[in-house]
């Protein structure tokens, strides 16, 4: 909903951690993130204490695809946190950071030859696999590198979760994955333990983001629960984890109710107890939250550069970020909240459509929202803007891209600079080089 820090003071200007954001506004500028340190560890911490309860205890592996920098990566050491990555680029920002390479989970649809050889001279902890031609392909590496790769499955459940439909993942009919309906997680299973490089270590199923029901949590540990009893059965192995991925919806909007993670968490420990055959050990869990961790801690800060009103009585504020910095309005058609600076809680709301600096006519951060009358100047602060912001921001139209700050108990620290002019130009080859080619 809010950083947990948030607070308005008499002037109804908002700080977080403890910070006024239009101190970090001029200090910094904007467009700028701003991610607040204590909702971080609250929600790293409740992940970590629901986990704990069961038995054996599970692990939380966040998903740094949500949003991720060497800092980050270093709180998240801190705190003994897993860490989920989905690319070699991911892989080297948690190891520069010195994160812990037995805690991390190398996911990702499409791995090349190159990032499964690098995950598997880091000593990745897991390997999840997602095609029958990648368990080839990680056969093979971990062959030529003389190793054994620990992997898991992942899975396809069949279970449609109330999201949006273009962040549903678990569908037979996903890209993700082996399916259980077509036969081919069995076919996986079966290949998967002929492997001489490959150590079968159990599976993994993600079912969609943003899920604000609980149900299809425990249906998607319960369905990897009873396929394991089947294929324990015909093929005589049993899984050591079970992953059962991340999804936890944060609360976008008022009407948003986020499902109850001890809820989940207890009726999965019943179900591990209850189905797991006396003679064979208790599957561990892993959960892979994103969103649920980082959402909630950020809010972004722009500066009102453009008011106008036009024909029929529309009312725009444009801003000096928008698609670049937070594509998810254009991209899922995402809701955000807002706030105007110095103008909390007045009376003289008005309905406004905040659009962006970017060329698209698509580039509206917020549409039809109820602000504070808003003037050229002011600074607009959009919540929730944590996860799958910065990790999805681009250059489009060559705009650098913001920096992100972290605060805590009144102080402010750098975790990303703003990307400079120069930064946008580093990997062109000057044009009298271009030329050369073609000659
Ligand atoms: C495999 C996998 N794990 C974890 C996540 C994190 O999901 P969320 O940020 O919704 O918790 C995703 C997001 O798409 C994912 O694809």
């Amino acid at each position: 909903m809010k950083p947990d820090t948030f607070m308005v003071d008499q002037n109804r200007q908002i700080s977080i951690g403890g910070v006024a954001l239009a101190y970090l506004a001029e200090k910094y500028g904007t467009p700028l993130y701003v991610l607040d340190y204590e909702t971080i560890v609250h929600r790293i911490k409740d992940y970590q204490d629901a986990l704990s309860e069961l038995t054996p205890p599970g692990q939380a592996f966040y998903a740094g695809k949500a949003f991720l920098c060497q800092a980050m990566a270093g709180l998240l050491e801190q705190h003994q946190m897993g860490l989920d990555v989905v690319s070699g680029g991911e892989l080297y920002t948690a190891l520069q950071a010195g994160f812990n390479p037995e805690r991390i989970m190398f996911h990702g649809n499409v791995k090349t030859r190159e990032e499964i050889a690098y995950a598997l001279t880091a000593h990745v902890g897991h390997i999840v696999c997602d095609s029958m031609d990648e368990l080839e392909r990680i056969e093979e590496e971990a062959a030529r590198i003389g190793c054994q790769a620990p992997v898991l499955l992942r899975i396809t459940p069949g279970i449609e979760a109330h999201t949006h439909e273009f962040i549903r993942t678990g569908q037979f009919d996903s890209k993700f994955g082996f399916g259980l309906a077509d036969g081919l997680a069995d076919r996986a299973v079966k290949r998967a333990l002929t492997l001489e490089h490959v150590l079968l270590k159990g599976f993994h199923a993600h079912i969609g983001s943003q899920i604000l029901e609980e149900d299809p949590f425990i249906l998607n540990a319960e369905t990897l629960l009873r396929y394991s009893l089947g294929w324990n059965q015909s093929h005589g192995w049993w899984p050591e984890v079970l992953n059962i991925g991340g999804g936890f919806g944060v609360r976008y909007q008022p009407g948003d109710h986020p499902p109850r993670l001890t809820t989940v968490v207890s009726a999965i420990n019943e179900l591990l107890h209850e189905l797991t055959p006396k003679e064979l050990a208790v599957p561990r869990i892993f959960m892979e939250p994103g969103r649920s961790i980082i959402a909630e801690a950020g809010v972004t800060l722009y500066r009102v550069l453009v008011t106008k009103s036009v024909p029929g009585g529309k009312r725009y504020i444009s801003v000096d970020g928008g698609m670049g910095d937070n594509i998810r309005p254009a991209l899922y058609q995402a809701e955000y909240r807002a706030a105007i600076d110095g103008k909390v809680g007045q009376d003289n709301m008005e309905t406004v459509t905040v659009a962006g600096r970017y060329c698209e006519t698509g580039d509206v951060l917020l549409k039809d929202i109820a602000l504070s009358q808003a003037a050229v100047d002011d600074l607009l602060v959009v919540f929730d803007t944590g996860a799958y912001n910065y990790s999805m921001a681009s250059n489009y139209n060559r705009v650098p891209r913001p920096a992100v700050v972290l605060v805590h108990q009144g102080q402010d620290y750098l975790w990303v600079a703003r990307e400079s002019y120069q930064d946008l130009v580093r990997a062109d080859s000057p044009y009298a080089m271009t030329l050369a080619e073609f000659r």
